[in-house]
């Protein structure tokens, strides 16, 4: 869901008929969570301020106009919110779409595949065809017409131990602030707009290597899909030894045991 709120006070709502009551400040997103309703998401975490860009956590509220997103709109005395209904159902579905449409569908031999959040969504939300034809912007190697895209951005495979894949890159944010808000460092920015927004470490031409990163390993943990894939992971396998061992990993220093 969300971090949780610290608040004292307690607020009482209804999701979905059942009485909910948390600390005020609570998202509704959280508080669905309290009482074991999942609401759709991809941007949102536990650990990490709700930032609202993904739209699938849409949710209805008796009273209110629009469809709000349930991660970034706190609880209220009183709210009946509705996270599952045919019109909310349909409006997930046409954002997820809109993801996939601009999405490179090489899932079989993605190092991300059986681990990806975007893959689970899709399903979560009952996607079965996509409508649109990808987009002409889209960061892959080669365009629909199998010719070089001219948009296309290599793969950013400078630091030592993970690579960042822009096309597979769906923009939530987490990354960026994972990288603020676990390791206070400010390393990873959003540039561009609409389709050609992408996330970037640094100046036009830089890489995760030259930038202010640390190597903390935060905004790969946070990725929910294949962009940011550890190397480990891609060209090592999981090790059959362990060693206990401080390590240059990070800027950090901590020290690790590996079973
Ligand atoms: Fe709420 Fe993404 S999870 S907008």
């Amino acid at each position: 869901g969300t971090p949780a709120s610290k608040a004292k006070e307690m607020v009482t709502l209804t999701i979905d008929g059942f009485d909910v009551t948390v600390p005020a400040g609570t998202s509704i997103m959280r508080a669905a969570a309290e009482i074991g309703i999942s609401v759709p998401k991809l941007c949102a975490t536990d650990s990490i301020d709700a930032f609202g860009s993904c739209r699938l956590c849409l949710v209805e509220i008796e009273g209110r106009a629009g469809t709000p997103a349930s991660c970034t709109t706190p609880v209220a005395p009183g709210l009946k919110v509705h996270t599952q209904n045919a019109k909310l159902k349909q409006l997930r579905r046409g954002v997820m779409e809109l993801y996939i449409s601009d999405h490179p569908l090489d899932c079989l031999t993605c190092a991300a595949n059986g681990d990806c959040e975007l893959q689970d969504m899709a399903g979560a939300v009952g996607l079965r065809d996509v409508r649109y034809e990808k987009g002409e912007n889209h960061f892959e190697v080669r365009n629909t017409s199998g010719e070089v895209n001219p948009n296309w951005i290599a793969k950013d495979d400078s630091n030592p131990y993970f690579t960042y894949d822009p096309a597979k890159c769906i923009v939530c944010s987490r990354c960026v602030r994972a990288c603020e808000e676990v390791q206070g460092t400010f390393a990873l920015t959003i540039e561009g707009r609409g389709f050609g927004s992408r996330v970037s470490a640094g100046m036009a031409g830089d890489n995760f290597l030259s930038s202010d990163c640390v190597s903390c390993g935060a905004c790969v943990q946070a990725c929910p899909t294949g962009t940011l894939q550890e190397k480990s992971v891609i060209e090592i396998g999981t090790p059959e030894r362990s060693v206990i061992t401080t390590c240059a990993y990070c800027g950090v220093g901590c020290s690790f045991k590996a079973e």
